[in-house]
């Protein structure tokens, strides 16, 4: 059990450091956790994406927002949507 929480602590952690930097997500959604305000996109505390829809967006695009498979490593857009999934339940 302990190593397993460790392994989702460090998929959380790696995955903020994708949403404030390479992924460039707090340039356009407001996250709490993440301290981002913005809204170019919508208020991911609001919308409270699940993991397979964060997925979806960040690989294809969606709307004015860049697909960013090619752009990010598969290792970083399913820590990063980890980390979406769960902090915008906080
Ligand atoms: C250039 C601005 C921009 C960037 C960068 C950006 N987004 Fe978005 N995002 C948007 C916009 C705009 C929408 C709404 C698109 C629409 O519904 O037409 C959106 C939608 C979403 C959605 C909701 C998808 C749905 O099914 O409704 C999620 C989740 C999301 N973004 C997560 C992320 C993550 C995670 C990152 C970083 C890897 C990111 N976004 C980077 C602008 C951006």
């Amino acid at each position: 059990m302990s190593i397993h929480h460790v392994n989702a602590d460090e998929l959380f952690n790696k995955g903020k450091e994708v949403f404030l930097g390479v992924g460039n997500c707090a340039a356009c959604h407001t996250l709490s956790n993440a301290g981002s305000n913005a809204m170019v996109g919508p208020n991911l505390n609001e919308i409270r994406p699940d993991i397979q829809r964060t997925i979806m967006a960040v690989k294809n695009g969606i709307g004015v927002m860049p697909a960013m498979e090619g752009i990010l490593s598969n290792e970083e857009i399913e820590a990063v949507s980890h980390y979406v999934s769960i902090s915008a339940e906080q």
